[in-house]
């Protein structure tokens, strides 16, 4: 039902013409080898859904490593090659780049032996694949350029916005197949075909998450949490009970579906403040789901997702150092004390964005949140213009007077007491003399 002229009108209507002239050339240079070349996966899925995709994925039945190299010394590109894998990355002179895989793979198993060839065709390579609607091709080739391949009735999953296993020990050979088929889900607005959610529910009843390390079980996590509205994802997973993987006493309870929905707000909000901040999204989220994890537990869940030591040691304490700020700020508005803008700056100064954002989503309490939201929008951009430099000038000997001065002018400026650089001195001054 999808003819070459459908395809070319997705490909001007949606891809930048750069990349339509890139998958010509491609073609062109299967033609001159004479190997078949074809784009594949994600970013035809995407083009037939007319979503933006620029990972641009190519398969040549033949040795891709042997086309990527010939088609990068006539566009001036540099290649990446995995020998063992017969994979490469056309890397272009401004960074672009292309994945491109063989169908066909030769390697020596031994040195001096005679190489080991695997072929295989595309159809083949496309039936390793997780789902239906990742096994669409386009032949590049000039010939038929824009002609779409569709082995296994992925257009009509498309259409009927199913996620379809091809087989049924999908889920034995990857069990992380299982969070992408929700991811894929969420993202796409799609739905899990019957079939392929109970062949999940029994991957999971018969035990094969367990086997999914720590690395990859977090880098699929990151990913569904990189989504801008994770919720619906996150309730899927507790439904099929996949959260004991992440830690075994994890659960979704009302409370702490409030602080995710709670992260999600404050993940606008500040996204929309446009402070010039990155901050990354799936650690909020996280943080969020696991936050009524005592931090024994915590501990022990980033070492199964195989948090790198040096981040998880950080994260660990900055969760600890976020939680008792919170404390402190929620037991100050408790007992009705006014609280200035120094003793704000100064509580959550050590803290990273994403743990303000968590502090922010997990306090229900709404001057807690107008701390955390002034410091973010303002002081934590607020400085003294005063520096060791003029307490060593004005006669201070060198020790820790210095940091405790600088502090108490700083929180002056932050209190609105000083104004000018001059009554930054003059306080200084004034400190410096009080022994
Ligand atoms: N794949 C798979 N099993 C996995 C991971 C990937 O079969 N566990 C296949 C998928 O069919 C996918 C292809 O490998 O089309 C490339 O993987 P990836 O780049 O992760 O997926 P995309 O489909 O491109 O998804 P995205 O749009 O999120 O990049």
């Amino acid at each position: 039902p999808v003819r070459k002229k459908d395809v070319l009108h997705l490909m001007a209507r949606h891809l930048p013409k750069r990349t339509v002239q890139v998958l010509r050339d491609l073609g062109g240079a299967g033609d001159s080898l004479e190997l078949p070349v074809y784009a594949v996966g994600g970013f035809v899925r995407d083009l037939l859904l007319g979503n933006e995709n620029s990972d641009i994925d190519v398969s040549v039945e033949g040795d891709g490593i042997f086309f990527a190299e010939t088609f990068a010394a006539r566009y001036g590109c540099r290649v990446k090659s995995h020998i063992k894998f017969g994979t490469a990355v056309i890397v272009f002179p401004d960074g672009f780049k292309i994945d491109v895989a063989s169908t066909r793979l030769e390697y020596y198993e031994t040195p001096g032996a005679l190489p080991t060839v695997e072929r295989s065709s595309l159809k083949m390579d496309l039936y390793r694949r997780d789902f239906t609607i990742n096994t669409l091709a386009i032949r590049l080739n000039s010939a038929d350029f824009a002609l779409l391949i569709d082995y296994f009735g992925a257009y009509r999953d498309l259409q009927e916005k199913s996620i379809r296993v091809l087989h049924n020990l999908s889920f034995v050979e990857d069990p992380t197949r299982v969070f992408r088929a929700i991811r894929f889900e969420h993202r796409l607005n799609f739905a899990i075909a019957r079939h392929t959610e109970n062949l999940i529910k029994n991957a999971i009843k018969m035990g094969f998450l367990e086997k999914v390390g720590g690395r990859r079980l977090l880098n699929e996590l990151m990913q569904i949490f990189k989504h801008s509205d994770p919720i619906g994802a996150i309730q899927r997973m507790a439904g099929f009970g996949l959260l004991r993987f992440i830690h075994p006493d994890l659960v979704l309870t009302t409370e702490n579906l409030r602080v995710i929905e709670e992260a999600k707000k404050v993940i606008t909000w500040f996204d929309l403040l446009y402070l010039g901040q990155r901050v990354e999204n799936w650690v909020v989220y996280l943080l969020a789901l696991t936050s009524s994890l005592s931090d024994d537990r915590f501990w022990k869940m980033c070492t199964r997702l195989a948090v790198s030591e040096h981040y998880r040691e950080k994260l660990i304490e900055l969760r600890i150092h976020g939680e008792q700020v919170l404390e402190v700020m929620e037991r100050r508005v408790a007992q009705h004390e006014p609280v200035v803008p120094s003793e704000i700056y100064f509580w959550l100064a050590g803290l990273t964005p994403e743990l303000l954002l968590y502090i922010m989503a997990k306090s229900g309490n709404d001057d807690v949140k107008k701390f955390v939201s002034l410091y973010v929008t303002k002081l934590q951009h607020v400085a003294s213009s005063i520096t060791g430099n003029d307490l060593k000038a004005l006669g201070l000997p060198v020790g820790p007077r210095y940091r405790k001065i600088l502090d108490r002018v700083l929180a002056a400026r932050l209190n609105g007491e000083v104004l000018t650089r001059e009554e930054e001195l003059q306080l200084a001054t004034r400190e410096i003399d009080q022994v």
